[in-house]
């Protein structure tokens, strides 16, 4: 189990209380850290150290991002999957899933609303469905800068090669979200039958940067089998690739796969991960996940006070919505739906943040680039 100590009060003394709040202020202030103090800090935090991480983790997002949470337009664009992920709903060998996939114009449709909704970012979303090659995405891509110039636009299609990454982006796709899922060589295999592989994984992130992506990893917490030691690893790679973005929501569990049974992430688990990773990546885009959504119904809004500054609403059209279920019991409607923003809106205005409906980059990104 992962953090075992997550949901427990006041059980470390105050010696140790005092060691943990040392390494989290270290990690606040972007000192090196040793991997057996972060190591310590994951198998003996508690509620105690959480709040203290969501402390300093807020105190950062607001020097980069304020009150400002980025709201981005989600669209599902094809459940088709070639891919077998041991943990998703909708792996290939899942034969009860009713597949569907949009034209070009479904989508741009679909667009269309979103921009009249107010928002300027839209993220396109799917399974690794070979229908959609190259040629086709690149059409898809130009036809949305063409009709709308004042837009972000997200892929997120998972694994290609580094010339498909390459074609899109010069199509101009702006960036690119790839979880890694994690960077436990160990749990990757676990979590992915051959032929996946991590290394394919991780050149494929390499990749996405150095075409000049915004780019997005991530990982699921409390994902089967992982442990402190693989989460480690997460945090560690997480500080060296220094993400633009990172997807964090709990692993939550699907009976048609083969990982039945197994155990839901929690808010604690994922309230922690958020502001640590706030604190090693101190301007990345970080979001308030569906899956978090899913397991808590006001689990967006205390992560957004963990460190999260980022809300993808779903615009999918309505029949199909359903047919993109990941994990069980996937929420896509009411305040999940972009046509629900202002439900979204005066959920976050009470907690005293505010929607932005900006195209929302990375800090920095303009300056830098
Ligand atoms: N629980 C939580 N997240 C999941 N994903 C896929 N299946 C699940 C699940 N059962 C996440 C993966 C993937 C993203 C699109 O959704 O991290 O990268
Ligand atoms: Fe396909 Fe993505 Fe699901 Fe893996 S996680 S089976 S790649 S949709």
């Amino acid at each position: 189990m992962i953090l075992k100590n997550i949901d427990k009060v006041d059980v470390n003394d105050q010696n140790v209380h005092t060691q943990l709040k040392k390494i989290i202020k270290d990690l606040a202030d972007g000192k090196e850290i040793e991997k057996e103090k972060l190591l310590f800090l994951l198998k003996t935090s508690s509620v105690n150290e959480l709040v203290y991480l969501e402390e300093l983790a807020n105190e950062i997002r607001e020097k980069y991002y304020q009150k400002k949470v980025y709201m981005r337009c989600l669209i599902e664009f094809t459940n088709y999957c070639s891919k077998n992920c041991n943990y998703c709903g909708i792996r290939n060998k899942n034969l009860e899933v009713s597949r569907y996939r949009y034209s070009k114009e479904e989508i741009i449709e679909c667009c269309k609303e979103g921009y009249e909704l107010g928002f300027r970012t839209f993220v396109l979303q799917g399974g690794e469905d070979p229908y959609f090659n190259d040629d086709r995405l690149v059409d898809i891509i130009k036809g949305i800068k063409e009709e709308f110039h004042d837009v972000a636009l997200t892929l997120s299609v998972g694994e290609r090669s580094k010339e498909s990454y390459k074609n899109l982006y010069d199509a101009g796709c702006d960036r690119f979200l790839l979880r890694h899922e994690t960077a436990s060589k160990r749990l990757y295999e676990h979590l992915h039958p051959k032929p996946m592989s991590f290394e394919n994984r991780m050149e494929c992130l390499r990749n996405l940067k150095e075409w000049g992506f915004q780019t997005g990893c991530g990982f699921m917490v409390n994902s089967p089998s992982q442990t402190d030691e693989d989460l480690l690893e997460d945090f560690i790679f997480i500080q060296n690739f220094q993400p633009e973005m990172c997807g964090i929501g709990p692993y939550v569990c699907h009976s048609k796969t083969p990982f039945k049974g197994n155990e839901n992430g929690t808010i604690n688990q994922v309230r922690f991960c958020v502001a640590l990773v706030r604190l090693l990546v101190p301007n990345a885009l970080l979001p308030a996940t569906t899956a978090l959504a899913t397991i808590d119904n006001s689990g967006r809004e205390i992560v957004l006070k963990s460190g999260a500054n980022v809300i993808m609403l779903n615009l999918s059209p309505k029949d199909t919505r359903k047919d993109y279920e990941i994990y069980e019991g996937k929420v896509s409607f009411g305040d999940e739906e972009a046509h629900g923003k202002y439900l979204v809106e005066s959920k976050i205005n009470e907690i005293g943040f505010e929607m932005d409906m900006e195209i929302g980059n990375v800090k920095g990104w303009n300056d830098v680039y």
